[in-house]
C-alpha cells in the first residue's frame, strides 16, 4: 500500500543549520558574523530562519520589504540593509526601525544627508569597490566620503568599511589579492573602524576573514561555495531537502515514449516513476536527461521533459521502489550542489528558486 503522497515539500533541517552556524563561529573565531538571509533566506524562509538563527550578530538582506518583515515578526538584532535604500523615502523608515544601511554610492550619501525625520541617528555601512566594479564608492572617494558621513547628524557614528570580493570561490585567482591590498591600503588611515571582507567562499579560503565582520550567507545553509565540492567536504549539512511523492509507477516498452514532445523513449523495457514536482516548484526546467533523482536509497536519472508539476524518471527494468515513495530532489541523500552541477547551474539558483507553493516544513 503507497504512504499518502504529497505534493513537493522543503523539510528544513534546523539542527543542521545550527549545526552549521557552529562550524562557521569556530572559523571566524572572535569576528561578527552577519547571516546574509536575502532572497527568502536563500529559500529556506526568511522569518523562521532569522528566528533559529539566535547566535549570530546580525542578519543581512537585500531589500526593505525583507528587513521590515523582519521587524514586524519580533526580530529584534541588527539588520542590514546590503544594497541601502532604492528611495529617499525610505530612510525615516530605516531610522524608526533600526535598519542599518549600506551606501554604496554618492546619490545614496547626498540622500542621507538631505534626510528629513530621522528620529535615531542610523548605523551605516560604506561599501568599497576593491575590484569588482559592481557596488561601491571609489577608492579615490573614501576620504571624503568617511568624513561625511562621520560628521553627519543623521549617522551614529563613523560608517562600518566593507567591500565584496568577485572570485574568493576561486581562492588562487589574481583578482583576491588585488582586492584584498586595496582594501588594507584603504583602510588603513581608519584603524580603529570597524571593517568586513569575506563572504563564505572568502571565510573558508581564509582571504579577508580576519576584518571584525564575516558575511556568510550559503555555508550557513550547508552549501559549499566551491565548484566540484560538496558541503561535508567542509563539515557542513545540507538544511534543504527538496522532496515529492513519487505518485505513479509506470512500466514503459522499449521505443514507447514519455512526457511532452515525446522527448525520451526507453532502449529496452523499463519501469517509469513519476514524481509530483516541476518547474512550477522550482524544479529547473532545462535539468537534463540523467540528473540524478534520490529515491529509497539510490539515484535514478531524470527522463524526458520537465513539466510544471511532474517529472519522469527511469527506474530501471527491476524495480526497487514502490508507488508513495518519497524522493528528494535535493539535500542530505543528494547534495544540491551535484544537482547543480549536473544542471549547469549553481546552488544559489536552485535554493532561491523554490517556488511559494512549496511547503517549508521546519525539522527542528
Ligand atoms: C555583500 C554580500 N556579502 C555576503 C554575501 C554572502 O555570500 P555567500 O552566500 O556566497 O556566502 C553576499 C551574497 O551574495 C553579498 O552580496
Amino acid at each position: 500500500m503507497a504512504n499518502a503522497m504529497r505534493p513537493a515539500w522543503a523539510a528544513i533541517d534546523l539542527q543542521a543549520l545550527q549545526h552549521n552556524t557552529q562550524v562557521i563561529r569556530k572559523l571566524a573565531g572572535n569576528r561578527r558574523i552577519l547571516g546574509i538571509l536575502k532572497a527568502n533566506a536563500y529559500g529556506h524562509g526568511l522569518t523562521r530562519i532569522a528566528q533559529a538563527l539566535a547566535d549570530i550578530d546580525a542578519i543581512g538582506v537585500a531589500r526593505v520589504d525583507e528587513a521590515l518583515q523582519l521587524r514586524n515578526f519580533g526580530i529584534t538584532r541588527p539588520i542590514v540593509l546590503l544594497e541601502g535604500f532604492f528611495a529617499a523615502e525610505q530612510i525615516p523608515i530605516l531610522a524608526a526601525s533600526n535598519i542599518q544601511p549600506v551606501i554604496h554610492n554618492l546619490h545614496q550619501l547626498e540622500q542621507l544627508a538631505a534626510a528629513e525625520h530621522v528620529s535615531d541617528p542610523m548605523r551605516v555601512w560604506l561599501k568599497i569597490d576593491t575590484g569588482m566594479h559592481r557596488l561601491g564608492i571609489e577608492p579615490s572617494q573614501v576620504s571624503a566620503c568617511y568624513q561625511q558621513l562621520a560628521n553627519m547628524p543623521q549617522v551614529n557614528g563613523p560608517p562600518i568599511l566593507m567591500t565584496h570580493l568577485a572570485c574568493a570561490d576561486e581562492p588562487e585567482h589574481a583578482q583576491n589579492v588585488k582586492q584584498l591590498n586595496k582594501f588594507a591600503e584603504l583602510v588603513h588611515p581608519y584603524q580603529d573602524s570597524v571593517t568586513s571582507m569575506a563572504n563564505s567562499a572568502a571565510l573558508f579560503a581564509g582571504i579577508g576573514s580576519e576584518y571584525d565582520w564575516v558575511r556568510p550567507g550559503l555555508s550557513l545553509y550547508g552549501v559549499s561555495p566551491f565548484a566540484g565540492t560538496v558541503g561535508s567536504d567542509y563539515a557542513l549539512q545540507a538544511v534543504m531537502n527538496l522532496q515529492a511523492s513519487m505518485i505513479s509507477v509506470r512500466k514503459i516498452k522499449a521505443g514507447e515514449p514519455v512526457g511532452y514532445g515525446a522527448a525520451w523513449a526507453p532502449a529496452e523495457d523499463t519501469y517509469i516513476g513519476i514524481v509530483a514536482i516541476g518547474y512550477g516548484d522550482g524544479y529547473p526546467r532545462h535539468a537534463p536527461q540523467g540528473t540524478p533523482v534520490w529515491i529509497g536509497g539510490r539515484c535514478y536519472p531524470l527522463v524526458g521533459r520537465v513539466a510544471m508539476d511532474m517529472i519522469t524518471v527511469d527506474l530501471g527494468a527491476q524495480l526497487n521502489v514502490e508507488l508513495g515513495d518519497t524522493a528528494q530532489l535535493w539535500g542530505r541523500e543528494l547534495p544540491v550542489e551535484k544537482v547543480a552541477a549536473a544542471v549547469g547551474t549553481i546552488p544559489y539558483e536552485l535554493l532561491c528558486n523554490v517556488a511559494r507553493r512549496v511547503q517549508l516544513d521546519y525539522l527542528d
